[in-house]
């Protein structure tokens, strides 16, 4: 088996992806993670995964780390306004290391302008893809869908008490399970015919919040109201409860380019990669909000 590399190793992403890989019978001595706080280690080590220290910033840790590595995959980083930078160091080390499979998570998204309210998420995402286009390495790009696994993030904790209140308007998201797209990634990376291919990783179905309150309703028993508020207005109310300016900011951004249909989609890829239907969004709520009741 290939020696494969995982970046962001200790992050949700990366762990499932490594935990994927060693249950479909990945020897775990063929599998490096690749991490930047030592600290995190533990759990991988005690999986018998080979554990490197190396930042996106810096580069000459991530050509160390990468030495011997045939596939690698590189998983985006969180500073959105440093990664494509940071993204770049990954590829060009993987390039000096002689990686020969680059495989990347990206982001859907459709308006690549800079009207797009996902332009600075977005801007980091469509420039790691051109360069891995123009790298000369063999190249897999994962158009990752919102994670379902972000809803209670939008829809707040209280949910069930006060409903959702979030302008995204009749908007349709194709929502997917984390465990989805990291298992689906997993099998590519164990499979060959993937070099060169770009895929779209959403459910087929596309959910509206309006679905999402329906399902909560069928769920609880009681009815779950939508409202979806003026910009404004929602910015105002979020304010008045205190919430940071830069949370309300972000929330708002998703809510806008969920109602402009940034993440509809009905392509069939990530059913395809997992060979099953991936978790839909009522298996998700059912899963979140009923555990333990
Ligand atoms: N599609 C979606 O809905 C969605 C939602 C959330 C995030 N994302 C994106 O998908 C990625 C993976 O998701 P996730 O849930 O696994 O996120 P996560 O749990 O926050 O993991 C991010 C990983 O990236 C690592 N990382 C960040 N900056 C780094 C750097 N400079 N050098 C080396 N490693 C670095 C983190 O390391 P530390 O543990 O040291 O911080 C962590 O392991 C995220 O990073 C983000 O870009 C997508």
């Amino acid at each position: 088996m290939s020696k494969i590399v995982i970046t962001g190793a200790s992050g949700h992403f990366g762990k499932s992806t490594i935990n994927f890989l060693i249950e479909k019978g990945v020897p775990a001595s063929s599998i490096t993670g690749l991490l930047r706080d030592e600290s995190k280690a533990k759990d991988l080590i005690d999986k018998g995964i080979n554990v490197k220290l190396g930042d996106y910033t810096n580069y000459q840790s991530l050509v160390t780390a990468f030495q011997g590595a045939e596939k690698l995959l590189l998983i985006s980083g969180t500073d959105i306004s440093n990664r494509a930078s940071q993204h770049r160091n990954v590829i060009n080390a993987a390039k000096e290391a002689g990686v020969n499979h680059i495989l990347y998570t990206s982001f859907e998204r459709k308006n690549e302008s800079d009207d797009s309210p996902m332009a600075l998420l977005a801007k980091s995402h469509i420039e790691t893809d051109q360069a891995l286009r123009e790298s000369g390495l063999n190249y897999t790009i994962f158009r990752n869908n919102l994670y379902l696994d972000v809803i209670p993030l939008f829809v707040g904790q209280q949910v069930l008490e006060t409903g959702i209140f979030f302008p995204a308007g009749e908007g349709k998201v194709a929502f997917a399970a984390r465990e989805n797209l990291a298992e689906a990634t997993a099998n590519v990376l164990m499979e060959i015919g993937h070099e060169n291919k770009e895929y779209a990783m959403n459910n087929v179905e596309n959910y509206t919040f309006q679905s999402i309150a329906d399902e909560l309703s069928a769920l609880t028993g009681n009815r779950i109201q939508y409202v979806s508020p003026e910009r404004e207005v929602y910015r105002e109310t979020l304010t008045k409860a205190g919430v940071p300016a830069e949370y309300i900011g972000m929330f708002s951004s998703f809510a806008e380019a969920i109602k402009q249909g940034e993440f509809e989609n009905v392509k069939s890829d990530l059913e395809n990669l997992l060979g099953k239907k991936p978790v839909s969004l009522k298996e998700y709520l059912a899963q979140t909000y009923t555990v333990g009741n």
